[in-house]
C-alpha cells in the first residue's frame, strides 16, 4: 500500500515525510489536528472538519498557510494517488520552528491514510466503558495532546474496557476520542459543553431530532445508574452501542432498540452521501 502526504506544500510519501525537530508540537506539545474520513473515496463533511480546524488554530493563535480549497484540493490529490481502501485524511498544523515558546510559521501536513476499522461484534453486542475524572484543557480545541489517555491504556486493557468516559465537576462528558450520548426512555441526552463539537455528534442531533426529544445539557455522573441505553460517536467509529459502564449494566446490557434506529439512521445517512 502507498499513502502520500503534503508537507508545507510538498506532496511525497508517507514515509519520506517529516518535520524537523526544533518543532513546538515536539519540544512542546504545540499543535490541533483534524481528522476526516471518505465515505466511497469522497470526503465526508470535510467542510466541518475545515471550519473545527480554523477554530481549533485560532484558539492557540496558529495560522493555517493556505485557504481551505487548497486544503481540500490537495486531500482529494492525496486520496486519489494514495492506494488505500478506505481513505481517511488527517490534517495537522504545529507551533513550528522555535527554541521559545514564541512561534511564526506553523508547520502544516495533510496525510491520507487508512481508516480504522472495529470489529463487528462491537456494534452488535456493544461495549464497556470505565470513568475516570478528566477534564480536557481547551475542550473546543482539538489538540494533539492525548496524554492522559495514552497514559491510561493499561488500566483500560486491565479492566477490559473498550474506552475510557471522562467526568468531572462538569458532568459525564466525552470519551478521549469521542462524543457520549444516553438515552433515558424516549429523550436523547448529550453533554452541552466542556466536549469537543463532534462532526458525528451534529449529524446524530439533526438525525435524531425527527424521532426523539433531545436535550442538551449537564450529564450528572449519578443519572448513569437510571439510564436506560448509551453510545459514543465519532467519525472512524460511528455510533457504538455502550451495553456497561464500570461494573453497571446499562439498561438491559444489550444494544438497545433506539441506539439501533439511530445507527440505522446514520448508516442510510452515510450510504447516500
Ligand atoms: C475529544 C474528542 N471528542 C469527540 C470526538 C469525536 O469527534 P468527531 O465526531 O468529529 O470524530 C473526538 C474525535 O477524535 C475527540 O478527540
Amino acid at each position: 500500500m502507498s499513502t502520500l502526504c503534503y508537507v508545507n506544500g510538498e506532496i511525497l510519501s508517507t514515509s519520506k515525510g517529516g518535520i524537523g525537530i526544533s518543532d513546538l508540537a515536539l519540544q512542546r506539545g504545540y499543535g490541533v489536528f483534524d481528522y476526516a474520513r471518505t465515505y466511497n473515496r469522497k470526503l465526508f463533511h470535510f467542510d466541518d472538519n475545515l471550519h473545527r480546524l480554523r477554530l481549533s488554530a485560532s484558539k492557540l493563535h496558529l495560522k493555517l498557510p493556505i485557504p481551505d480549497i487548497e486544503i481540500t484540493a490537495v486531500a482529494e490529490q492525496l486520496i486519489r494517488e494514495s492506494t488505500l481502501n478506505t481513505p481517511s485524511i488527517r490534517l495537522i498544523l504545529t507551533g513550528g520552528y522555535s527554541a521559545s515558546p514564541f512561534f511564526k510559521d506553523p508547520n502544516f501536513i495533510i496525510i491520507a491514510e487508512e481508516l480504522p476499522t472495529y470489529p463487528a461484534s462491537v456494534y452488535s453486542l456493544g461495549v464497556k466503558l470505565i470513568k475516570v475524572e478528566y477534564q480536557r484543557e481547551l475542550p473546543h480545541v482539538k489538540s494533539i495532546n492525548y496524554m492522559n489517555s495514552i497514559r491510561l491504556e493499561p488500566l483500560r486493557r486491565e479492566k477490559n474496557a473498550f474506552d475510557i468516559l471522562y467526568y468531572s465537576e462538569n458532568g459525564v462528558t466525552e470519551c478521549p476520542r469521542s462524543n457520549f450520548f444516553i438515552f433515558q426512555g424516549d429523550r436523547l441526552v448529550t453533554p452541552s459543553s466542556h466536549v469537543l463539537h463532534g462532526i458525528t455528534r451534529e449529524i446524530i442531533l439533526k438525525l435524531a431530532s425527527d424521532h426523539f426529544p433531545i436535550e442538551v445539557r449537564k450529564i450528572d455522573p449519578g443519572e448513569l445508574s437510571t439510564i436506560d441505553e448509551a453510545f459514543i460517536t465519532s467519525t472512524s467509529k460511528g455510533i457504538i452501542p455502550v451495553t456497561t459502564i464500570d461494573a453497571h449494566k446499562v439498561g438491559t446490557g444489550l444494544v438497545g432498540d433506539r441506539t439501533r434506529i439511530l445507527m440505522r439512521l446514520l448508516n442510510e445517512y452515510t450510504e447516500n452521501y
